[in-house]
């Protein structure tokens, strides 16, 4: 459920009509619903009380401060992968005690920037990495809490992009052989051995995935406890998929979810920790656009928009499926037309939509895409010179803009032409 809903024949962000920020901000845009994000955090802490947890929010799906700042208020943790996310957390005011580090590659300095800043664990991916933690962490007089990701060949089922957790993947240790990476961890300086994590991909619409991984986690955390090492905490990743569509696509709820959880794990003892970033973030933001013009092509109609696949990667990069709707709601009898749904990019790979039915549309018109809350804005970039397209966060029955559209002299300005030209 979100809060994007038609009021008076207008779609709206919860009490906000999507035509007054079009005529405040300019399209495109991103709106995201505080509601909306609200309502999805507490649907995990709901789904794992009454153990012990943590909601981590994966902050690389919705990495905007102002929306950090409203889930860290809440109480949320954050999951980081890089020190740019880190500081990202660190600046909405979360306490590094609820940051938690993941990432397959993370460098001497990002370590550094974490143990200094406060970090609640990394989560280790490999020996190499592991090894220059005690290095940095011995060269600081820290400690460092760590836990061990281990790869539980499991198939998600999803996206072969968006997969992390088969052998060939390249992410964590091989459950196999956790407990010999246990052991070197736990002989050496600078580490504290607290947990296990498991992370086997995104976008799940099936929870038999999650039930296989989780009750390698256990036996392992039996194992591991028999060997001698104080596992305390589970960190389960992210990963539960979102409905794309309005129509018959049921994923699992989190409250099935948290059962599953429980049924697997539940009687360990440990503090359960997990990493959500799409169920959070996805359905509570929306790109609103403009249609630039409608051209009758040879056998088809382009709905040539404002955004671009630079605004939005997700149809290109992974075949991904977004509802797009007009943001002025068509006459209930209206017949839709097929339409291919496509930007200014310069590449046949700017397509949002082929043959997509849409009530029938005129340049100027604005359409929203849903579902976009989720590596939408993040994943943009300014390919073409577009500039970045800008974030807003609606409340109630106001809005603000979270991120500036940047101005062509910023852009301009950030090029430099070196004195021998
Ligand atoms: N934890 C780790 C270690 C991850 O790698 C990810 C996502 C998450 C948590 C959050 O997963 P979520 O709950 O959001 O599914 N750009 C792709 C998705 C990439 C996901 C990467 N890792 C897309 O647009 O579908």
């Amino acid at each position: 459920m979100d809060h994007f809903l038609y009021k008076n024949g207008t779609l709206h962000a919860e009490d906000v009509p999507l035509t007054d920020i079009a005529a405040q901000v300019g399209t495109p845009f991103y709106v995201y619903s505080t509601a909306t994000l609200t309502r999805h955090y507490h649907l995990f802490t709901e789904a794992l009380s009454p153990l012990p947890h943590m909601v981590c929010f994966a902050i690389k799906s919705l990495s905007n401060v102002a929306v950090l700042k409203l889930l860290g208020d809440l109480g949320a943790g954050m999951d980081v992968v890089s020190g740019g996310e880190y500081r990202r957390a660190k600046a909405a005011g979360v306490p590094g005690d609820r940051i938690v580090f993941s990432g397959v590659g993370k460098t001497r300095d990002e370590m550094r920037l974490a143990l200094t800043g406060g970090i609640r664990q990394f989560n280790v991916e490999s020996e190499p990495e592991l090894r220059a933690l005690s290095e940095v962490a011995t060269s600081l007089g820290l400690t460092a809490p760590i836990t061990i990701r281990v790869n539980p060949d499991v198939d998600a089922k999803t996206h072969a992009k968006i997969a992390t957790g088969k052998s060939e993947n390249k992410f964590g240790i091989p459950i196999a052989k956790a407990r010999n990476v246990y052991a070197e961890a736990a002989s050496l300086p600078g580490i504290d051995v607290i947990g296990v994590d498991v992370h086997i991909g995104s976008q799940l619409t099936d929870l038999a995935p999650f039930e296989a991984a989780y009750n390698k986690v256990a036996d392992l955390t039996r194992a591991l406890r028999a060997d001698g090492h104080n596992i305390r905490r589970l960190d389960l990743g992210g990963g539960l998929g979102i409905p794309y569509t309005r129509s018959n696509e049921a994923p699992p709820l989190p409250m099935d979810y948290g059962a599953l959880i429980k049924r697997t794990v539940g009687d360990l003892g440990c503090e359960i920790e997990i990493e959500p970033g799409r169920l959070i973030s996805g359905n509570a933001g929306l790109l609103v656009s403009s249609v630039i013009y409608v051209k009758n092509g040879e056998g088809r109609d382009f709905l040539i928009l404002d955004a671009a696949m630079n605004d939005l990667v997700r149809p290109s990069m992974y075949d991904a499926h977004h509802d797009i709707v007009p943001v002025i709601e068509p006459a209930p009898a209206t017949e839709p037309a097929a339409f291919d749904v496509v930007g200014p990019v310069c590449e046949t790979g700017d397509t949002f939509a082929k043959a997509r039915p849409l009530a029938p549309l005129s340049e100027g018109d604005l359409v929203a895409f849903r579902s976009a809350g989720a590596y939408g804005a993040v994943m943009a970039s300014e390919y073409n010179t577009r500039p970045l397209v800008p974030e807003v966060l609606v409340k109630g029955d106001h809005f603000a803009v979270i991120r500036q559209r940047p101005t062509f002299d910023e852009i301009l300005n950030r090029d430099t032409i070196p004195s021998w030209l």
